[in-house]
């Protein structure tokens, strides 16, 4: 089924100008950017995405992360959108992902790891309204 899914690419890597990099892994990987902008997020953004995560440990450190430089927003599209990206992003820990993986070709760490997908459909829907509009979304 043809899917949309939600990505960022996270600071650590557009400071490191990784952008081409990562997106050339995506679309190798047959997943097509139908839509992509550069943002720098405000903190009630990073903390409204990150919601589920607000009883961690670790969800201070992660917000000052997002919000610490641009960072690029996209919808990719493609068969089993969802699924496929998460193949491609390896796991959240770079130290285990898969080799040929985005976290493993460029991640730093389980904090900066370079790029994030949705993990189900519902959320990717939920995500993408947080960023785009329907007309910014050109499939
Ligand atoms: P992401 O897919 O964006 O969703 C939640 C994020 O929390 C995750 O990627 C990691 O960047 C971050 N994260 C998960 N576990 C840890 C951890 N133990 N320490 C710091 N950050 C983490």
């Amino acid at each position: 089924m043809t899917e949309r899914t939600f990505s960022i690419i996270k600071p650590d890597a557009t400071r490191r100008n990784l952008t081409g990099k990562v997106n050339a892994v995506i679309e190798d990987a047959g997943l097509r950017i139908v839509a992509q902008k550069r943002i720098r997020m405000s903190r009630d953004q990073a903390e409204k995405f990150y919601e589920v995560h607000k009883e961690r440990p670790f969800f201070g450190e992660l917000v000052d992360f997002m919000i610490s430089e641009p960072v690029v927003v996209q919808v990719l599209e493609g068969e089993n959108a969802v699924a496929r990206y998460r193949e491609v992003m390896g796991a959240t820990n770079p130290a285990q992902a898969a080799d040929g993986t985005i976290r493993k070709l460029y991640a730093e760490s389980v904090g900066e790891n370079s790029v994030h997908g949705s993990d189900s459909l519902d959320n990717a829907e939920i995500e993408i309204a947080q960023f785009f509009t329907d007309a910014e979304i050109v499939g």
